[in-house]
């Protein structure tokens, strides 16, 4: 079975599990924040080495005031608990997105684990919090203007590449599978620039019952697919 270096989850399903056991959301959030934990094991004991996932959007902001609250509060606990599950791991974390909306101790808290875990590279692990392509992109357009006012860079020079360096995922390659759980089919605004040629599996699952088992069935699916020509298959062009 052929692993893919990069997988990227949506992280879906929360509310509802929650719900259908008759508990709040910020409950749901809690179980999907532990199995989150467990995933990172099992990515890296699986051979995935990169893994980023879809943990709070620029929209996720709309949601009410106490479900805000306990992610926010969620987010806290777990940037102190994942130094440790990063040395357990050997794993790399970073934050992806636009971090000044959060309180000051958040946004230290997210530093103190980024700089912690940069000794480690088996499994790279990116967080997206407060994340949202079009922002990603239009952060990265007025950077990549800022350096062409400046006279750093010439339009003409401009290739993928160039904007790629100028996205979050810099120097990270583009995912070659994304898993979104819960039944919904859609992109949200994830790495729309990055999931030009990934594969997608969509799964019934809630996330916080997305087990190895269905970690392994999504990759079976993936190895399922021709990847020949990296995605796009010459009969496309006819
Ligand atoms: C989607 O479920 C999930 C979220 C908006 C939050 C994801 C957060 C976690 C898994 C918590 C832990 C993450 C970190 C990084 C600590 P939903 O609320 O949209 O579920 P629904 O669609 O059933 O309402």
């Amino acid at each position: 079975m052929v692993i893919p270096n990069h997988v990227a989850i949506i992280l879906d399903g929360n509310g509802r599990w929650a719900k259908k056991k008759g508990m709040p959301r910020t409950y749901g959030h809690i179980k999907g924040c532990d199995n989150l934990e467990k995933i990172c094991g099992v990515a890296k004991d699986l051979g995935v080495k990169y893994l980023t996932v879809y943990a709070f959007s620029t929209e996720n902001w709309k949601r009410s005031k106490e479900e805000v609250d306990g992610l926010m509060k969620l987010f806290r606990n777990y940037m102190k608990k994942c130094l440790k599950i990063s040395a357990e791991n050997k794993m790399r974390v970073r934050v992806i997105g636009d971090p000044t909306a959060f309180d000051e101790d958040l946004q230290q808290k997210i530093k103190e684990l980024e700089e912690y875990s940069r000794q480690f590279d088996e499994l790279h692990f990116q967080i997206a919090l407060n994340y949202g392509s079009r922002d990603e992109i239009r952060r990265a357009v007025t950077a990549l203007a800022e350096d062409v006012k400046r006279g750093e860079l010439e339009p003409e020079g401009i290739t993928e590449d160039t904007i790629s360096g100028y996205l979050d995922t810099r120097g990270l390659p583009d995912p070659d599978l994304l898993i979104r759980t819960s039944g919904e089919e859609r992109l949200s605004n994830f790495l729309m620039w990055q999931l030009a040629y990934t594969e997608f599996y969509f799964t019934d699952v809630e996330w916080p019952d997305f087990d190895k088992e269905n970690f392994v069935k999504a990759i079976e699916k993936y190895n399922q697919r021709d990847r020949r020509y990296g995605g796009v298959k010459e009969e496309s062009h006819v």
